[in-house]
């Protein structure tokens, strides 16, 4: 599996390092600025990002599927009943979830998690990033990526309204030099209706 494979995170970090004042600026702006409590990042790898854009010091629990480091809890989150026992458990205020929720599910199977997530009243608002590439594979759903890893597209017209929730999408393009020049970020937040 690719996401186990050292190199793959090798040239993700200078990646990530390069994005990294795009990235901060994506959340600011979609989400913006932070306010107290937890954040739960799912799908948190290296917890450079999930780090970088709460701020170091906030209380942040990153959670994976194959956890890196002593700080991460083994989370899968498609299973919904262990991320609800979680959510129920840390009690966050926020949830992230970049390049990963939204990269590793179809953008409506995503979406599910998402509003499993809101199901919880403590959690005001779930951000997730994810992209699709701005060429003639904009019709697919899945693309071959860096690595051999297969990843989903955020699909067009499927922002989550209705049982009381509002999305906000904010699109980035972003070329490099990792995934090439047509590559656009797609910066998903979810809140409740006011
Ligand atoms: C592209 S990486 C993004 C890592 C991190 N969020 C970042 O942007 O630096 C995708 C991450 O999703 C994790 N992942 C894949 N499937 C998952 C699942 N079903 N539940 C939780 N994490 C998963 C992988 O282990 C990997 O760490």
């Amino acid at each position: 599996m690719a996401y186990a494979d050292d190199e793959f995170w090798r040239k993700y970090r200078v990646w990530a390092t390069r994005s990294a004042y795009r990235h901060m600026d994506a959340y600011r702006r979609v989400a913006g600025m932070a306010g107290g409590g937890l954040v739960l990042d799912l799908g948190a790898g290296q917890c450079e990002i999930g780090r970088t854009l709460t701020g170091w010091g906030a209380a942040y629990q990153p959670s994976d599927a194959t956890p890196k480091g002593d700080e991460a809890i083994a989370l899968d989150f498609s299973d919904l009943d262990a991320l609800s026992a979680v959510i129920g458990e840390a009690q966050p205020t926020r949830i992230i979830s970049v390049f990963a929720l939204d990269v590793v599910l179809p953008t409506e199977q995503s979406s599910e998690v998402i509003r499993a997530c809101m199901a919880h009243e403590c959690v005001r608002e779930v951000v997730s990033a994810g992209f699709y590439y701005n060429d003639e594979r904009r019709h697919s759903r899945s693309v071959e990526e860096v690595g051999g890893i297969t990843s989903y597209q955020v699909q067009a017209r499927t922002n989550i309204t209705g049982g009381g929730l509002v999305e906000t999408r904010l699109e980035v393009p972003a070329a490099s030099e990792m995934f090439g020049p047509s590559v656009v970020e797609v910066w998903r937040c979810i809140k409740r209706e006011e």
